[in-house]
């Protein structure tokens, strides 16, 4: 049997953090799906499609790694392609009670999947697509922390008065 973990998320945009996981992730699963949550009622930066392109494009060398946009139950999308796992990462303490509230409440729905996390190097532990949003939004540099696609697409919405 395959083992498939999705890494489900906004990726708004997508960060070195998430990359950092995927790579740590990747090699202990046959396939790694990047579920991009299409729901807009987070009034996203960027459209599912423009985050999904990004992540596309970061993760193009690597075969067993697939992106793919969802809406709904996660665990319903998990169900749906097969997947085991359901893989978080965990940055911080602060990070742990949302977690934690959705592991639990994930397990209530599908006893079956199990929430694995892993953490990021601690070279990307302050990185969050909303600071990385902020900080570009403001005209700081956000070079090193997000993919060089993102960071020019961040710079274009700047310009465009975002
Ligand atoms: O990157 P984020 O915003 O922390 O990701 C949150 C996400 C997309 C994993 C979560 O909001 C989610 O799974 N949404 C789908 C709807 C759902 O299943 N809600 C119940 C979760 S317990």
């Amino acid at each position: 049997m395959k083992r498939i973990a999705v890494y489900p998320g906004t990726f708004d945009p997508v960060t070195c953090g998430h990359l950092d996981l995927i790579a740590r992730a990747r090699t202990r699963f046959d396939r790694l799906v990047v579920a991009i949550l299409g729901n807009e009622d987070k009034r996203p930066m960027f459209t599912v499609e423009e985050r999904a392109a990004f992540l596309r494009e970061a993760v193009a060398a690597w075969p067993d790694v697939e992106v793919d946009t969802f809406e709904g139950l996660l665990v319903d999308y998990a169900r749906r392609v097969g997947a085991t796992v359901i893989l978080r990462g965990l940055r911080a303490i602060s990070d742990f009670e949302y977690e934690l509230q959705m592991a639990m409440m994930n397990r209530r729905l599908a006893p079956e999947l199990e929430t694995v996390f892993l953490m990021p190097s601690e070279a990307y532990s302050y990185v969050s697509s909303r600071l990385v949003r902020e900080v570009a939004r403001l005209g700081g540099s956000v070079e090193g922390i997000v993919p060089d696609a993102v960071a020019r697409a961040l710079s274009l919405r700047r310009a465009e008065g975002f």
